[in-house]
């Protein structure tokens, strides 16, 4: 097969997190056969750079005629980039906003997975018997506040900000179809996440989720209020299989979950419209902070390359190899350094520069 792949290396830590991807997606083709050819898209901070916008409509049409799109992280720091001077639908962050709507990339599947070896990285205190948890967040990603009408204006003298949460039936019918047809394929669980106690978009959101269930009476439904869902991920979170929500709670679930694996460095995404095409990057962000210093953890970025072999070109065997290969790595005791424990474990361990963790999982592929 030859994938058609674009690729935005973007911002911050995305080149050098992109490059191991790349890295691991060549060593897999070569194995099983398969060839790859990329194209380079701008997008974030560095499009504003070179052609004065976040995302130009060429860019999102290289996109489109791609089978798939990988992307490292866009933005930078706000407090000191020259980007956030700019009005907010000229940074980088409108860029992102504007491919996942101009494609229709409405469903955004971000799984958790706490591997055994890490489970001293959870932050959660120890359970009887160890800590494992393998959830997935599917997000509403085109809808909602992120979407909605927006402005800022004086309004009876006094200075507003305006932001509307709107969602139809059918932008929530689809998503739940989603995450009804991944717990199919997976622990036959889902919990709903709303805030139908105070809003209406999420009773609306309740009462569509329990129709879509009635076509799947192989799988047991629950509906969870937001605030509790936050609290339960910390209390237990081997209780989710398939967490479904809209847009801005599953942003803020996605990290809280993210960060109970051990690091934010470990949390793959996918976005999927209803074709086969998908942008897959990793949740976090682009880490300014830690830009060029070729420190960053690459798994969630590699992660995401796995989720395209498996969601874009239905090739599972593959997408597993890269998977077993992280596996393998972690098990095998390298780490990146947010991964690293601070205790003396850490002794036994063996530290990793980006690169040289790329080329561990590499060799394991
Ligand atoms: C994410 C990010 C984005 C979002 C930002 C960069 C706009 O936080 O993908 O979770 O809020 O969706
Ligand atoms: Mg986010």
């Amino acid at each position: 097969m030859n994938m058609n792949i674009g690729v935005i290396r973007g911002d911050g830590i995305g080149p050098e997190i992109v490059a191991q991807a790349q890295k691991v997606l060549e060593k897999v083709c070569a194995k099983f056969g398969h060839t790859i050819s990329y194209t380079d898209i701008l997008m974030g901070g560095c499009s504003i750079d070179a052609c004065g916008l976040p995302l130009t409509d060429e860019a999102i049409e290289a996109a489109r005629n791609c089978d798939a799109v990988l992307m490292g992280s866009i933005g930078g720091d706000a407090a000191t980039s020259p980007w956030y001077k700019l009005e907010p639908s000229l940074r980088p962050e409108a860029g992102l906003l504007k491919l996942r709507k101009s494609l229709g990339l409405y469903a955004n599947l971000r799984p958790a997975y706490l591997y055994r070896e890490l489970a001293d990285s959870c932050p959660l205190a120890a359970k009887d018997g160890g800590r494992t948890f393998d959830l997935i967040i599917v997000r509403e990603l085109t809808g909602g506040l992120y979407f909605g009408d927006r402005f800022t204006k004086v309004i009876d003298g006094v200075e507003t900000a305006v932001d509307t949460l709107k969602y139809d039936e059918n932008e929530i019918r689809r998503i739940a179809k989603t995450a009804f047809d991944i717990a199919m394929k997976r622990g036959k669980k889902v919990c709903s996440v709303d805030k139908a106690n105070v809003l209406d978009t999420s009773r609306l959101w309740r009462k569509i989720v329990a129709e879509v269930a009635k076509d799947y009476p192989e799988v047991s439904v629950s509906n969870m209020y937001v605030d509790n869902c936050a609290m339960q991920l910390v209390l237990e979170p081997e209780q989710f299989d398939v967490i479904v929500t809209e847009n801005m709670f599953g942003d803020i679930l996605s990290d809280e979950a993210s960060m109970i694996t051990g690091s934010i460095g470990m949390l793959s995404s996918a976005s999927l419209n209803e074709t086969s095409f998908g942008l897959y990057e990793p949740s976090h962000g682009s880490a300014p902070d830690i830009a060029g210093k070729n420190i960053a953890n690459p798994i969630a970025t590699i992660l995401s390359a796995a989720m395209m072999l498996r969601y874009t070109f239905g090739l599972q065997q593959e997408a597993e190899a890269v998977e077993e290969a992280v596996k393998k790595t972690i098990a095998d005791g390298y780490r990146s350094v947010d991964l690293m424990p601070r205790g003396e474990e850490a002794a036994s361990l063996i530290m990793q520069k980006c690169d040289e963790l790329g080329d561990r999982i590499c060799e394991r592929v």
